[in-house]
């Protein structure tokens, strides 16, 4: 059988960032409360020229060459920021991406836990295929609204996986253990631009789903702790992550404990900076930890954990491919991040206020400020517009 999994990744943000501290200061917060109690330093601002497509599309170009464009058989957005309840944002991805028109597109919504089911589906679909490929996106914006309890935590941004048989990055292992149930933690009603939280209850239940399928993964694999190199989480916020990890610390020797909480706090790099991509989240974790990570080597073996409210919860693992470090970007991400600009509250405040119209009437968007390879340009008649430079 082929080995299948991971050859490329992807990972897009929109340019401009606002600083934790500057945000805690304006809700009259401790810094500390969001640099250590939440985790994070930077969270992503989206400009009107970014949304799901643009960004999806951003990601994908980071990664796919006329090569793959002429394999990818499979097209799947993983989103719960989606503008269109009928037409899927795969289809404007895979147009502006230029792949091959024999393919099948399609969008899934699972709140943060949709990238993984098509990353699940392609695997399947490439072991059947293994001289075809697909491609996985997870796209977000979290927007939970301003001066909420949920502000902290958001941020924007998707992240692409290229799946090939003979994978340059990451293995998939066939085993995995996944558990579905019917929770309200976190929903977002077609009506309300802004997701809905009960933030306590769905830390709680993030924590009871990750127990849940990791001990059955051990139960399906007879393998512990020890056989874990590193975990990676979906992390809404780099703290959700640690509390993930302090419950399975235990199972391990002093030593490993040491190792493990090494690695991940190297593995926090990125997503300190960027705060909940929701669908990329534990994809924006893997790619930091891939770069980030210090003493990784081809063969170890990644315990990744996705998380999707309402609720659907996935243990599964990888063992990181020999030549892993040519497949990475190397610098291309911290530069994307380091290049982003500085906003001050009140403009991020301003961005996110700043609505598409709703009544067909149309909006040329200024693009100025904004150098992406893919920007919305155009809204007229309800129908989205972009280009690819
Ligand atoms: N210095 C250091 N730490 C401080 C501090 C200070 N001055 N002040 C407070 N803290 C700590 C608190 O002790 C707390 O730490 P612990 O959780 O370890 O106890 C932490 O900062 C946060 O403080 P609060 O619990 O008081 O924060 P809050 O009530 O404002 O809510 C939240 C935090 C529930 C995460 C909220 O931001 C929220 O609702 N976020 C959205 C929901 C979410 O992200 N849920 C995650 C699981 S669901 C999921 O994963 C799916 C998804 O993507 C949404």
């Amino acid at each position: 059988m082929n080995k299948v999994g991971i050859g490329k990744i992807g990972f897009y943000t929109p340019p401009f960032y606002l600083d934790m501290t500057d945000l805690a200061h304006a809700r009259g917060d401790e810094p500390a409360k969001y640099t250590i109690g939440i985790g994070q330093d930077q969270m992503a601002v989206t400009p009107i020229s970014q949304d799901i497509v643009s960004m999806a599309v951003n990601a994908g170009l980071q990664i796919i060459n006329d090569e793959d464009r002429s394999k990818i058989d499979l097209v799947i957005v993983g989103t719960e920021s989606a503008f269109d309840a009928s037409k899927s944002s795969a289809v404007y991805v895979h147009e502006l991406l230029n792949i091959q028109p024999h393919a099948r597109s399609f969008e899934i919504k699972h709140a943060c836990y949709a990238a993984t089911a098509g990353l699940q589906m392609a695997k399947d679909y490439v072991t059947l295929h293994p001289d075809r490929k697909a491609l996985v996106i997870g796209t977000d914006v979290a927007r939970y609204g301003l001066a909420t309890g949920g502000e902290v935590t958001q941020g924007a941004g998707a992240m692409a996986l290229l799946v090939s048989a003979d994978p340059t990055i990451l293995i998939l292992e066939k085993d995995s253990a996944y558990t579905t149930k019917d929770i309200m933690d976190f929903w977002r009603p077609v009506y309300s631009e802004y997701a809905m939280v009960d933030g306590k209850y769905s830390n709680e239940q993030y924590l009871s789903f990750f127990n849940t399928v990791w001990n059955l993964y051990k139960e399906k694999t007879n393998r512990s702790i020890a056989d874990i190199k590193a975990f990676s989480f979906h992390l809404p916020y780099t703290k959700m992550g640690k509390k993930a990890l302090q419950e399975v610390l235990p199972e391990a020797d002093d030593a490993k404990q040491k190792a493990l909480s090494a690695i991940f706090e190297e593995s926090l790099a990125f997503n300190r900076l960027v705060g909940n991509i929701y669908t990329g989240s534990l994809y924006l974790n893997l790619l930091s930890l891939l770069e980030n990570g210090k003493g990784l080597k081809a063969g170890d073996r990644i315990g990744l954990f996705s998380y999707g409210s309402g609720a659907v919860g996935e243990f599964f693992t990888g063992l990181i491919a020999e030549d892993f470090k040519k497949g990475l970007a190397s610098d291309k991400y911290t530069e994307l991040l380091a290049k982003r600009q500085q906003v001050t509250v009140a403009e991020y405040e301003a961005m996110f206020t700043q609505n598409l119209p709703e009544d067909g009437s149309a909006l040329t968007i200024d693009t100025a400020n904004d150098s992406s390879a893919c920007r919305l340009v155009e809204v007229k008649d309800h129908k989205r517009s972009y280009i690819v430079k």
